[in-house]
């Protein structure tokens, strides 16, 4: 079985899924601090950090620029939608008056903005720009929260589809004479002038100069998105499953699992964050393990002491048990090939790099069915 060293060691990328809240953060800064430690160059494509965590790796949240973590191999950076969108129009338009036209066009900023699942698109758009450079053996992507994560293996097909959809392809390609000849021209649905009307001639103009500065961007776009649908099946790829052992979030995550494999995509690990309370020796508590008992002898009231600490004990016990049976029910649904093991609940969250890279030293041993 695969152990997370072995994945940071290896991979050129990995692409950490799951839901939101559960440490996929989190996990793959530590995978890529682990990586970054043993000499690789990698790059860590975070979103959403903690406060924390961002500190950790000097990420301020003023762009998605890859900032260099001082002491390692190792590039981190926030993909935040806004920021990377105008990064990208700046990036694929070479011309400075089209790229102020597009950045300053209110289309353009509400389109950035809102876009249903511009998240993925970003991660794609990111994802091209990092792994084209060159500059990095291993590249670490942490994807949005929520389901949506799947959206980045579609993304790349779907973003192709929506500018090939029939409005985009009116605006920018049915007249010779360009989209505002076109707006004008005689004609021209009456929804449209309808929509004008409604809409204001201005907001018809800026919609015009959008579209128009659009023919710039969607050039690329269909062999970006077939670049990085090639990245993503790469076998030097991996997907990891990042949950936490309890019910919610479980579902979630098998809502992903389901996706990824119906999609034909390999999880080469599950990873269950906080999925044991460990003792001082880092293993998982079990009741078999005895009790500290002579440590609580002492003074009257000691018996009571000794009684609440048994009862959380018990509780304790109980968690992992119930948390032990959620993974194993998870885990038979994956192929037999997919790597499990889980992180216990620290007393504290991880602050620093050297915490991000202890967190995997107290994995469990992976585990295979
Ligand atoms: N094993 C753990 N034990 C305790 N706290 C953790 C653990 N893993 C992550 N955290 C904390 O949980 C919070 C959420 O983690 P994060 O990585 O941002 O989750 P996600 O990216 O899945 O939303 C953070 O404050 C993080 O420091
Ligand atoms: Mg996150």
């Amino acid at each position: 079985m695969l152990t997370l060293d072995a994945l940071a060691a290896t991979r050129s990328l990995v692409v950490c899924v799951g839901p939101g809240g559960v440490g996929k953060t989190t996990v793959a800064a530590a995978l890529a601090v682990r990586a970054a430690r043993a000499g690789r160059r990698t790059a860590v494509i975070t979103i959403d950090p903690a406060r924390r965590l961002a500190d950790a790796l000097g990420l301020d949240g003023l762009d998605d620029e890859l900032r260099r973590v001082p002491g390692l191999p190792l590039d981190a950076a926030m993909l935040e939608t806004k920021a990377a969108y105008d990064a990208l129009v700046r990036r694929i338009t070479p011309d400075p008056g089209a790229r102020d036209r597009i950045l300053t066009n209110r289309v353009y900023q509400s389109f950035s903005r809102t876009l249903a699942r511009s998240h993925a698109y970003v991660a794609m758009e990111r994802l091209y720009d990092v792994t084209a450079s060159g500059a990095h053996d291993l590249v670490v992507l942490d994807t949005p929260p929520t389901r949506s994560a799947l959206d980045i293996l579609d993304a790349p097909d779907r973003l192709v589809r929506f500018l090939d959809e029939r409005v985009v392809g009116a605006f920018v390609g049915e007249d010779a004479r360009g989209p505002r000849a076109w707006l004008r021209a005689k004609g021209t649905a009456v929804a449209l002038r309808l929509f004008g009307a409604m809409a204001g001639e201005a907001l018809m103009e800026e919609l015009a100069a959008f579209f128009e500065v659009f023919v710039h961007l969607r050039a690329g776009f269909a062999e970006r998105a077939a670049a990085v649908r090639a990245r993503l099946a790469d076998p030097t790829t991996s997907f990891v499953l990042v949950t936490a052992p309890d019910p919610t979030h479980l579902s979630d995550a098998a809502y992903l699992r389901d996706g990824l494999l119906d999609r034909d995509t390999p999880i080469d690990a599950v990873i269950f964050n906080r999925a044991f309370h460990a003792a001082a020796d880092g293993a998982p508590l079990a009741r078999s393990a005895g009790w500290p008992d002579e440590a609580l002898d002492g003074p009257p009231g000691t018996e009571r002491v000794r009684a609440a600490a048994r009862a959380l004990r018990a509780h304790l016990d109980d968690d992992n048990a119930t948390f032990a049976l959620a993974r194993a029910r998870f885990g038979a649904a994956l192929p037999p090939t997919t790597a499990r093991c889980a992180l216990p609940v620290l007393d504290a969250e991880p602050t620093s790099l050297a915490d991000l890279a202890a967190l995997l030293d107290r994995a469990t041993a992976p585990q295979g069915r």
